[in-house]
């Protein structure tokens, strides 16, 4: 038996969804997290401060009792989407963070953010007053293969962007290419990556080889075998530029299991036992702590948290179920395909 025990972490990109599937959802972060940013692709989005407002109380009334929960709430960056609410938001400590997602890049996404040109008085805004941005970083055109849109959304917006407002803080959200994350560790200030846990365990092949995997289906989709392998040298190099975002996104399994299904898979149940195992086969698991607990609050400006968590490595399996029952339906937890060892206890 092996105990690490590390600053109770945070989620720093998590979607909790709303009515029954938030209430089927949010025990299994609120059981390991301390806080999580809360994704607003809803539907309608959560676009103002008072949608924001509005969402925060649905979501503190399903946290269940005796969970010390904070959902640190984001705002749906749209070409309509008020300076000033926004500022306002900030003041008063409810948002944040904002999120731009380019039109059509993913779920929920209609109503993003066609040409950066027309958020850039809420970008001039932001910057001035510090509060950052969080990018899902691909490029929507059909004529860019879906494996290459991270890195042509670096050359084409993120890079001009930076230039263009250097004193925004920019969060590059679940960074899934070697390109993203040498872009990250170029950059000095206002720029940091978070990156999922399903990311440094699957690659492309998870989801195409030996039939259509549609539960290893999320967006920025996994990529090739080399780009893993940079994620996971970056998750666990201690650099304080990255940071856990799990991403973890429950849809029902007749929306995953169908002839379009939806991107997104659900890693909240299991993903402390799982960066526990990828930590570990790095040799690096005194760069978790770093990882899940202290460089996101860092990068966000708050606290580490207090509390703490203890990891333990057991020898018989640690099961996990394969799906949970929401009151909105079954939903498949993420399966990364070797058995786990480290509980959280
Ligand atoms: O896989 C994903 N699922 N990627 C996203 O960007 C959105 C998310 C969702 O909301 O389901
Ligand atoms: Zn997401």
């Amino acid at each position: 038996m092996q105990d690490l025990v590390i600053r109770r972490p945070d989620d720093w990109h998590l979607h909790l969804r709303d009515g029954d599937m938030l209430r089927g959802v949010i025990a299994d972060t609120s059981r390991h997290f301390a806080r999580a940013i809360i994704m607003p692709n809803l539907v309608p989005p959560v676009v103002t401060s008072a949608d924001a407002a509005a969402y925060r109380e649905r979501i503190v009334a399903a946290i269940p009792a005796g969970d010390r929960f904070e959902p640190l709430m984001t705002l749906y960056l749209t070409a309509g989407t008020s300076p000033d609410d926004v500022e306002a938001g900030h003041k008063s400590g409810l948002v944040k963070a904002v999120k731009l997602y380019p039109a059509g890049a993913t779920t929920n996404s209609h109503s993003g953010v066609r040409n950066i040109d027309e958020a850039m008085p809420v970008l001039e805004r932001m910057a001035k007053i510090g509060l950052p941005l969080c990018v899902h970083g691909e490029v929507t055109s059909s004529d860019v293969d879906i494996f290459d849109r991270e890195a042509v959304f670096i050359e084409t917006v993120l890079d001009p962007l930076r230039k263009r407002l250097p004193e925004l803080k920019l969060t590059m959200e679940h960074v899934t290419t070697k390109d993203g994350v040498d872009y990250i560790k170029t950059s000095k200030a206002n720029l940091a990556g978070s990156i999922t846990t399903h990311h440094l365990i699957i690659n492309r092949n998870a989801i195409l080889v030996g039939g259509i995997k549609p539960h290893y289906y999320c967006l920025p989709v996994a990529k090739r075998e080399n780009h893993r392998l940079a994620l996971r040298a970056a998750a666990t190099s201690g650099d304080a530029r990255f940071f856990l975002g799990t991403d973890s996104a429950p849809h029902v399994d007749p929306l995953k299991e169908c002839a379009c299904g939806c991107a997104g898979i659900y890693t909240s149940i299991n993903t402390m036992s799982c960066l526990a195992h990828v930590f570990e086969e790095e040799n690096a698991l005194d760069k978790l702590e770093a990882f899940a607990s202290l460089n996101g609050p860092a990068w966000y400006g708050v606290p580490a948290n207090d509390e703490t968590i203890t990891l333990r490595k057991q020898v018989d399996a640690v099961s996990y179920p394969a799906k949970i029952d929401t009151g909105a339906g079954p939903v498949t937890v993420f399966d990364p395909m070797f058995p786990l060892h480290w509980a959280v206890v």
